[in-house]
């Protein structure tokens, strides 16, 4: 039987961690949406003051984390794995073979080193820094051991959301224009063009919506300052300074590797279920506090209703997009349109969220449903593409999407 290591890493047991829409609202003894509804996107590294994730005392059991700040926008617990999607991982890995869970924590290398499966399937944010989603990946290449999704060159530059934007200009892939803000004395050298707002402003290494919200949208010079002061200060990292693409948004999920890499169905957002005036943008008031259980906000639309032609377009920018950035076997790429209707890529997830309730709205399990791909088999086919790639026989299920 194929030995397939498992590594992720799961969400602590939180007290007393506090978010909401705005201080009044961030009432410490109500669960976070975090706590209610795993939101991960598994693309985001820490701002440096994360906790350590030493997550057991010396027992082994797991040690609470210190409590978040009362900031709303402090939610970093927000990309790691719930327990019910590492179940229900491991259980779609099960049909493959011998499952052996290996939390990403400081005891992986040791632990893997131990286990020596035949391959891992990777879907671990790691613990610590910008690199943190490519430790996993570099642990088992350092022993040599297979390993699903992209490799940590990929991974590390998908988690900077400049460089990826570099690499992408370079190969003339539409991306917004940029400028980099490492402090707010660089906005004295802020390009001419900044004077002709709108702009988008984010932390150059966040995910989750973490750090979007409409104050990210800038049309004046005072905006921008004030804007960039308030994300240089929350996330201490530079900031992305991009124009603003006014056009409709989509996020495209791949599957596969070299010329058999194919575009999902596409996910369309529709912003006309925002609330009225709401700035037109998929940020952390759409994802954490317009979208709850009770009133879940019906944003997303797969397939995506758009004509012929800039559906070809879209496909054709995701696709190069995987080539360029060395993507491999799974993907979710954001994609929005500029002025002129053509798609500009927003940013590339190597490591999707993959979150197995549909209530939970997570975008490449949604378009692997609408091509008629189930949960399980999304996650199979992740792992076959992987285990062809390094040569290694499975227990596949008949009728795996691979
Ligand atoms: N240049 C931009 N123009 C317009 N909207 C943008 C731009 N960049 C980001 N956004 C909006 O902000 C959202 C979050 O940005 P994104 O880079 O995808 O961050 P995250 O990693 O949190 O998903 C996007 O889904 C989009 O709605
Ligand atoms: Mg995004």
């Amino acid at each position: 039987m194929t030995r397939i290591g498992f590594a992720y890493n799961q969400k602590p047991e939180v007290c007393g961690l506090e978010t909401g829409t705005d201080s009044e609202s961030a009432h410490g003894d109500e669960d976070p949406p975090s706590k209610r509804r795993d939101h991960s996107s598994r693309t985001t590294p820490e701002p440096a003051s994360r906790p350590s994730l030493s997550s057991r005392d010396a027992s082994g059991a797991r040690v609470a984390a210190p409590p978040a700040s009362a900031d709303p926008l402090q939610d970093i617990y927000a990309e790691w794995d719930s327990p019910a999607t590492i179940d229900a991982v491991a259980s779609a890995l099960a049909d493959c073979g011998e499952v052996i869970r290996l939390e990403a924590d400081e005891d992986f290398p040791a632990r893997l080193r131990a286990a020596r499966p035949d391959i891992v399937f990777n879907i671990a944010e790691g613990l610590h820094g910008t690199n943190r989603e490519s430790h996993v990946p570099a642990i088992c290449e350092f022993f040599g051991i297979p390993y699903s999704g992209s490799d940590p060159f990929t991974l590390s530059l998908c988690l900077d959301k400049a460089r990826t934007k570099e690499l992408l200009a370079f190969n003339a892939i539409p991306t917004a224009a940029f400028f980099l803000v490492r402090s707010e004395d660089d906005l004295r050298h802020a390009p001419a063009a900044t004077e002709r707002a709108p702009l988008f402003i984010k932390p150059v290494h966040e995910g989750s919506s973490k750090g979007i919200t409409k104050r990210n949208f800038v049309r004046s010079p005072a905006q921008l300052r004030d804007g960039v002061r308030h994300l240089l200060a929350t996330y201490d990292q530079p900031v992305l300074v991009e124009s603003y693409l006014p056009g409709a948004e989509f996020t495209c999920g791949v599957l596969g590797n070299g010329d058999a890499a194919r575009v999902l169905p596409i996910v369309g957002l529709d912003f006309s279920s925002l609330p009225q005036g709401a700035v037109p943008i998929y940020g952390f008031e759409a994802k954490w506090i317009w979208d709850t259980p009770a009133r879940p906000l019906d944003i997303f639309e797969c397939p995506a209703r758009v004509d012929a032609a800039t559906e070809a377009a879209i496909r054709d920018v995701v696709l190069r997009t995987y080539r360029v950035l060395g993507c491999r076997d799974w993907a979710r790429i954001d994609v929005r349109l500029d002025a002129a209707g053509v798609p500009n890529v927003v940013e590339v997830n190597p490591l999707p969220g993959i979150l197995p309730d549909p209530a939970d709205n997570s975008c490449l399990p949604k378009a692997a449903r609408a091509a008629g791909i189930g949960y399980d088999e999304l996650i199979q086919a992740c792992l076959t593409y992987a285990a062809q790639r390094a040569g290694i026989a499975l227990d596949v299920p008949a009728g795996a999407a691979a």
